[in-house]
């Protein structure tokens, strides 16, 4: 079947040969956190200056690190793919885009958890972008108030472009999930709606993940070494 429409999502899987941590390594912990310390509502209610804290380093730790293979894989698929193509991803870095994935390209990427380069102004709703740290209580760019929070979507919180993935995944013929343990939803749950729309669905992860068995094919390896591989197979044939 020729392939046309090309849905992926990717997770923090993609991002650790780059240095970025994963969520749910073998210690369980996110950067020394338990991720209900510091990735919920709740937590900022109850310690709003140890999250953001905790938030100023994850956005200061992005000028250490590099895009690495997969990224600037998917850099060149958006460049030279002439079909349809959506890139939903769980992450909060920038690598994507530092990768050559073009944001603007079609909105072909979408951060659905929310970016750490991005704020959310708890007084006038308005998001911006955002470079420095927030723990000094920055004013909000639009309307002034010091009421920014990291714009992430927290456990609890409803994650950011839904309808548009939706239609994404009804319309796929090929679903690739890339570096996610399958552990949260809705994204845990895209592949059985990509395939009970018809889609083909891959994964290319370093373990078995969740979800694994719910894939037509599973491929494990790093991501740096898959993503290239599958990026030349596609543009290839
Ligand atoms: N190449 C490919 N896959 C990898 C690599 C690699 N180099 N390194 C790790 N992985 C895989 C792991 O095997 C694991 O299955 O990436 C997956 C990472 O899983 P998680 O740490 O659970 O990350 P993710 O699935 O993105 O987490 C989902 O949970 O707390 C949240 O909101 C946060 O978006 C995040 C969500």
């Amino acid at each position: 079947m020729a392939i046309n429409n090309i849905v992926i999502l990717t997770g923090a899987g993609i991002s650790a040969e780059s240095g970025v941590a994963t969520f749910r390594g073998p210690d369980g912990l996110w950067e020394g956190h338990r991720v209900e310390d510091v990735a919920t509502p709740e937590a900022f209610a109850r310690d709003p200056i140890m999250v953001q804290r905790f938030y100023d380093e994850r956005r200061a730790a992005l000028g250490t690190v590099q895009p690495n293979a997969a990224h600037k894989a998917f850099g060149r698929l958006d460049r030279e793919w002439s079909g349809e193509l959506l890139l939903v991803t769980q992450n909060v870095d920038d690598l994507h885009e530092r990768g050559g994935v073009d944001p603007a390209h079609g909105g072909r990427l979408l951060h659905m958890h929310g970016a750490l380069k991005r704020v959310w102004c708890l007084a006038c709703d308005a998001r911006s972008d955002w470079e420095g740290p927030l723990l000094a209580q920055p004013p909000c760019p639009a309307c002034g108030a010091s009421a920014l929070r990291p714009d992430i979507v927290w456990f609890g919180e409803m994650p950011y472009h839904m309808d548009r993935i939706e239609a994404a995944l009804a319309a796929a013929d090929l679903f690739v999930s890339i570096g996610t343990s399958g552990a949260v939803y809705p994204a845990a749950g895209f592949v059985q709606m990509a395939r009970a729309f018809g889609a083909r669905t891959l994964e290319l992860n370093l373990d078995v993940s969740e979800g694994s068995h719910l894939f037509h094919e599973s491929r494990r390896g790093p991501a740096g070494e898959l993503v290239p591989e599958w990026v030349e197979e596609v543009l290839g044939g």
